[in-house]
Order: C-alpha cells, then structure tokens, then sequence
C-alpha cells in the first residue's frame, strides 16, 4: 500500500474547498436561468427532491470512494475504481473521471477569464454610460463574436483567459494544503461578502426607486412560489436533475480526487453535507437573490422569461448596476463579477487537480511537472472552445463534457460502489469515522433509488422529446409518426436532429456542423487517449509489482 504524503490542514480548510469545488459558475449564473426557464416555482420542488434522492447519496458516494481508494496512494477515479473490484474494466471506466474534468476544465476557464476581465472593466469605468444595448454589443467586441465569421476570439479576451489559466496553474504548483486550500480559505470569504453585498442591495430595491419598476419581490415570488404540476414534467426533473449534477460537481471525478487526500477515519457524512448544504445555501439563497429579483425590478419579468440565459450576467447586469450611480455601481460591478472569478478558480482548481494526481500517481511526474503538463493541455484543449465559441464547439464541450458524462459516470460509479463493491462494504465505509448517524433509510436510498433516479435522468436524456413535449411525443409515436427528438436528446445530438443542411463545407468554407462533428472527434480523441493512458499506467505498475 502507498503513503499517502498529502493531507488537508484542517477541517475548516476542507469544507471550504469542497464548498469551494460546488460553488461556481453553475450557482450564480447556470441556477437562475434554469429556475427562469422552467417556471420559477415550478423547478424548486424537483429540484429539492433530485438533491436528497440523488445530489446527497452521490456526495456520499463520492467522498467515500475517494477516501477508501486514498488509501491504496490513488487520487483519482482510475484506481480508486479499480480497488473497488477484481473486473479488469473497472479501470477503464475511470476515463471520465479525467476526461471529464480536462474538458470541462477547458471550457470552464475561459468563462472564468470573462469574469476576471469584466472585474477590470468594472474598476476602469469601461460600462459608465452605456445602455443596454451598447453593455450587450460590448459583451460581443470582447469576445470577438457577431462578426459573421467562423472563428472568433479578441486579444483581451485570450489576455484575461492566458491570466486566469497562469493563476490557476500557479495555485494547483502549489499543492493541495498551501495551493488550493490556502485558495479557498481567501477566495470562498470573499466570495460571501460579495455575495452578501448585492443581495442585500438587490432584496431592499423598490418600485419606484433608481428607477425599479418593481419590487424585489416580484423576482423572489416568481422563483419561489411553488407550483406542484411540474411534479408531472419530466422536462423540468431533467433539468433540475442537471442542475443537481452540474452544481454539486457530482459525476466528474474531482470530489473523488479531493477526498482523497483524507485519513483512513476521517469524517465523511458530515463533512459532505456541510459542503454540499453551503453549495446549496448560496445556489438557492444567494444564488437566487441576485440576478432575477435585480432584472426583474428593472425589466420586468416578462423579459426575463424571453431573454434570460447563461450570458445574461455579462450582457446585462453592467448596465443595471448604473442604476445605483457611479460609486455604487462600481463596486456592484466588483463585487458581481469579482464574485463569479472567485466561484470560478476554485471550481476549476478541482478540475485540474484530479488530472495532476493522475500524472503523479501513475507516472510518477512531479507536481511541479504536471502543473505544467496540465496547463498545456487546458490551453491546446481550450483553442477550439474558445476560437470556434459562437460557431458551436463551446456548446458541444458543454454538452459531451459538462452534461452526457456526469450522468454517466455518475450511474456506472454508484452502480460500482454500490453492486460491485457492495451495499454492506459501501454502508460501512460511507460511515466510518462518521460524526453524525445517517438515517438506515439511506442505505436503501443509495442501493435502489439512487440508481434507479440515475438511470430515468439517462434515458431521460438520451429520448428526450421535442420541446419536452413527452404527451405529445407518445402520441405521435402511437399514431405512427414516430418519436420526435428533441436537438439536444443524446440522439438528437448524435444525429444533429434539426439542422437541414448538414454539409461540412460550403463554397469551400466550413460550416457549423463541421466545426460541431469536428469538435465531437476531437473530444472523442482525447477520451480516447485518457484510455491509452490508463491502459499503459497501469502496465507499468504491474510490471513495477511483479520486479519487486
Ligand atoms: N460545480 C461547479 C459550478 O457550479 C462546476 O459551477
């Protein structure tokens, strides 16, 4: 058995870098939008129950097997996975927990980097003055898009990205204890105060006042009135589901990594759910406090519902902060978007971690190295998502990366820990060292509906209906017209379902579809040799047993 060398410096340090790894993007920017686009008070209720049928077990279950494989010197999914079981395969399943946070890493970063960019444009005044259509058309001159060509990108958007890609490269040099923790112990505080800031700002604004034409409270109401027929929409629990996923970073490999670095008797079920509950409080507390009840107080929630989306923070926000008079709206501009870089780098260290303790378990490159190593390939990897953002290779890492292999992983992980490995071994090893006793209903919960809840949010996904229309579809299906696909269904993706003309070149030039299939090969490739990789890391220690 390997010694473990690394450890967290303490409790504290570890909460808030597990905190820190689910707060991100997904709480301020990702939530809101999807509350918004699946009826406000309609997506609350699926999404409390995905978080405790699903969101909770997989946090146990990851934290666990993190934990367990810790032991055995791994820190990332291949061999803790592989410790799970005798099967050959097990290994190899460990693919996504690299590949998956490789990519997302690479889209991640940059989104990050608009954030550390709009933090600059914020302090220099660059938004004073602009109404919302120049705030908008600004947003579009940073990144180089709306331009009608194929590639698109603007020098200080590759600046602000090459900056963040340095930072976070230079924290993870640095190790888990004076790296990421260190990290998290500066970044999640001031994280909060920002975040504390608007929203109280953005909860005491009145009709009437600085120009609002509602009160906060119209935004709040709309977001969480409940309203139980969404109970009977399989489109919105897919979305909150993805929610769940995406916010909690369940499914990716970079919980597993960081619990890694835990004892033998460390806590696990309450460590996690502190983590998790904070991730919780500041999506459905903070997270829902700010955008909507600010752009609904301005622009009515009509508009929301017709415009509001993932880029909304950027296009808009500068422009309502303005509102508030010069002072304020700079340090509104500070806090929001300085807010967002925070919840983005220590988000994206946890990505680039598990990808390092690859290289160092199993190559036996020295940290140093592998930061290095993983700069690179964030930055080759990077390229196409960020040259080729608006003709859709961003959209594809999003979906193959972001959304397809956190469900999959997540199955084929639970099933692992769960059948494999067994409900007993996985029961007593999510409760060891535990500080609180976990209701006996859990055990139940992780072996049947966990499971059970992973697979509908798969095949969910996979036949998703046009306009998540699933009445529709059925009836279309039995009256023999067959089943209608949504685009962005697995295999509305796979066929690119919707698009009509489906050439790769026109007029000797590419076309979006080229740079979509283009972008899918490429991710396949490097799916692919994440396997190669394993596969030849795992011959050598093999070889290194048998000469011992
Ligand atoms: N959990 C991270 C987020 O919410 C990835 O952005």
């Amino acid at each position: 058995m390997a010694i473990q060398k690394e450890h967290w410096g303490s409790r504290l340090g570890l909460i808030l870098a597990m905190a820190g790894n689910a707060v991100g993007l997904g709480n301020f920017l990702r939530f809101p939008a999807q509350a918004v686009q699946n009826g406000g008070g309609a997506f609350i209720i699926p999404y409390i129950v995905s978080f405790v049928l699903m969101g909770i077990p997989l946090l146990w279950i990851e934290w666990s097997m993190g934990r367990f494989g810790g032991q055995f010197g791994h820190h990332s999914a291949p061999g803790m996975l592989k410790e799970l079981g005798k099967q050959r395969w097990l290994k190899y399943f460990g693919i996504f927990g690299i590949f998956t946070n490789l990519a997302i890493m690479s889209y991640y970063a940059y989104i990050e980097s608009w954030t550390l960019g709009y933090v600059w444009h914020s302090i220099s005044g660059t938004f004073s003055g602009m109404d919302m259509h120049q705030v908008s058309s600004y947003f579009d001159s940073y990144l180089g898009t709306g331009t009608g060509t194929i590639i698109n990108f603007s020098e200080q958007a590759i600046l602000f990205f090459l900056i963040t890609l340095a930072l976070n490269i230079w924290v993870l040099s640095r190790g888990v204890n004076k790296g990421i923790e260190m990290a998290a112990k500066i970044g999640m505080p001031l994280l909060f105060i920002f975040a504390i800031l608007l929203t109280v700002r953005a909860l005491t604004l009145d009709a009437g006042e600085n120009g609002a034409i509602n009160n906060a409270s119209v935004g709040l109401n709309f977001l969480w009135y409940p309203n139980f027929d969404s109970l009977y929409n399989p489109k919105v629990w897919l979305a909150a589901a993805g929610q769940v996923f995406f916010t909690l970073s369940v499914g990716m490999g970079c919980i597993q990594c960081y619990a890694a670095y835990l004892k033998k008797n460390d806590d696990i079920a309450l460590n996690s759910l502190a983590a998790g509950f904070t991730n919780e409080f500041v999506e459905i507390v903070l997270g829902a406090s700010i955008i909507v009840p600010i752009a609904v107080s301005y622009l009515g929630l009509d508009w929301i519902q017709a415009n509001v989306g993932f880029e909304m923070g950027f296009r808009t926000m500068p422009t309502l902060f303005q509102n508030w008079g010069p002072i304020l709206a700079t340090i509104a501009g500070l806090s929001w978007f300085g807010l967002l870089f925070f919840a983005g780098v220590t988000s994206s260290l946890a990505m680039g971690q598990p990808v390092m303790a690859f290289m160092e378990d199993s190559f036996k490159i020295k940290r140093g190295a592998s930061s290095l190593i993983l700069g690179v390939l964030v930055l080759l990897l990077s390229a196409p998502a960020v040259l080729f953002y608006e003709a859709g290779a961003f959209g594809e890492y999003d979906y193959w990366a972001g959304t397809f292999s956190l469900v999959v992983f997540a199955l084929g992980e639970t099933i692992i820990f769960v059948w494999i490995f067994g409900s007993n071994k996985a029961w007593k090893e999510i409760n060891r060292g535990a500080d609180v006793k976990i209701p006996v209903f859990f055990k139940f919960v992780i072996k049947y509906i966990t499971p059970v809840f992973l697979i509908a949010v798969f095949v969910g996904s996979t036949i998703k209906p046009l306009g998540g229309e699933w009445g529709n579809a059925f009836y279309s299906l039995v009256t023999g017209e067959g089943w209608p696909f949504a685009p962005d269904s697995l295999i509305g993706m796979i066929f690119n379902t919707g698009v009509s003309d489906k050439r790769w070149f026109i007029d000797g030039l590419p076309t979006t579809i080229f740079i979509k299939d283009a972008t899918r090969l490429l991710l396949l490739a490097v799916f692919m040799g994440v396997g190669v990789a394993i596969h030849i890391a795992f011959k050598k220690k093999t070889r290194r047993k048998r000469t011992r």
